[in-house]
């Protein structure tokens, strides 16, 4: 790779041993893939998730004195004052030191200390052509496709490289002949709410392998939908940039989003293909009874959380409700009232919290629902069993307690 002078003496120690590990960590990366050299970036996105080997290579790059040139936002642990560990959130003292220490590890290092998994949609914002350096499974399609910036799939530890020497090679997605798409997939499935769209991001086994190119989705489609939409995709499968025909940027019509080439396969997708998964992916319950509901994987907005609000303005919830947010969108919600409404009816708005924490033991053996097959998906790891069904129903069945 040919290295500026800069870029040499990083890789050289000339500006700490931190950033000369994280530099090391990138040429490797880059001579990987054949890249020709670094190019700079005024962005990144750290997906950390406050589990073991994550703590280990952030302490370690504190350790050797890194310190982030761009400061990166960050994806959620959880939230330290609200599991403080009295009931009804216990949380083991070890688990708590454990956030205690990603946190400050990530304050030494520069982070900003968004703990949102959202942040393309708020806190974060690409421009079109921008090259930058996200890690996180929503976040990386959003950016690329909704967005048009350029984005490898990161890791959380090569977007933290990144963050430490402000540059990341130049390979994959970030040149125009690795952005076609290569397989058409023709949705004729009824795209009514941001729901079908986690639907659809679960279709990886379907679409295969490669770059879609969406056809017959709506004109119109909702930050909320994108975000799920990208966050199954790389659920279900791995997919770093897809395009929608007529609605990304970079696919004016499928001619163009397949860059004049034929597609490797064509694949349709009917509602039978979305029910059949919402069916199979489901947990059995005990009668249709439901123990709680948790929302917001990947994190919920302000007018998701307002949504909710209205709904159960005024009711009591016969289970708990955990909706999952930014803490930009929670001290919105306490300024607007929001928050008071939902905690009066029974929901908690958390902010900074993942549902794939160790936090959420007390659930282990339990049914929830949620509208996110992501939510369900990591939890079941931990003995947490999940119904999916629409936000509207998932509300219903928070009040009555059963899901239909
Ligand atoms: Fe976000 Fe955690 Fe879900 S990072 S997408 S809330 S698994």
């Amino acid at each position: 790779m040919i290295l500026t002078d800069e870029q040499k003496a990083m890789l050289e120690g000339k500006y700490g041993e931190g950033a000369a590990y994280a530099m090391k960590i990138q040429v490797g990366i880059g001579e990987c893939f054949d890249a020709p050299r670094m190019v700079p970036i005024k962005r990144a996105h750290v997906a950390l998730s406050n589990q073991a080997g994550d703590l280990w290579f952030a302490e370690k790059m504190v350790k050797a004195g890194a310190k982030c040139r761009v400061a990166p936002t960050v994806n959620p642990g959880f939230c330290l004052s609200y599991f403080c560990g009295s009931w009804p959130h216990p949380v083991e003292k070890a688990d708590y030191e454990h956030m205690q220490r990603t946190d400050n590890a990530y304050r030494t290092l520069g982070a900003v200390l968004s703990y949102n998994c959202t942040p393309y949609i708020a806190t974060n914002v690409p421009n079109f052509g921008e090259v930058c350096a996200f890690s996180e499974s929503s976040a990386t399609p959003y950016v690329n496709a909704v967005w048009g910036a350029r984005s490898n799939r990161e890791s959380a530890n090569s977007a933290l490289c990144a963050a430490i020497t402000g540059c990341v090679p130049e390979y994959g997605l970030l040149l125009d002949e690795n952005r076609k798409g290569d397989i058409v997939v023709h949705v004729e499935a009824d795209m009514k709410s941001a729901y079908e769209y986690h639907l659809l991001g679960m279709m990886g086994d379907l679409i295969g392998e490669g770059i879609p190119v969406f056809t017959g989705l709506p004109k119109v489609i909702t930050p909320e939908a994108l975000r799920n939409f990208g966050a199954q995709l790389n659920t279900s499968g791995a997919y770093g940039m897809y395009h929608i025909d007529g609605f990304t940027p970079e696919a004016p019509d499928l001619e163009t989003a397949l860059g004049g080439n034929k597609p490797k396969h064509e694949v349709v997708i009917t509602d039978k293909d979305l029910k059949d998964f919402e069916e199979k992916f489901s947990d059995e319950t005990r009668d249709g009874k439901i123990d709680f509901a948790m929302f917001g994987c990947p994190h919920f907005t302000l007018e998701e959380a307002m949504h909710i609000a209205k709904a159960i303005e005024g009711k009591k919830l016969a289970v708990p409700m955990y909706i999952l947010v930014s803490s930009h969108a929670k001290q919105m919600a306490e300024r607007m009232g929001i928050d008071k409404i939902l905690t009066d009816a029974g929901a908690d708005l958390i902010p900074d919290t993942c549902p794939d924490q160790p936090i959420w033991h007390y659930l282990i053996g339990k049914v929830g629902v949620t509208e996110s097959p992501k939510c369900a998906y990591y939890p079941r790891r931990r003995g947490i069993n999940f119904v999916l069904r629409d936000l509207d129903d998932c509300i219903e069945a928070a009040l009555t307690g059963e899901v239909k």
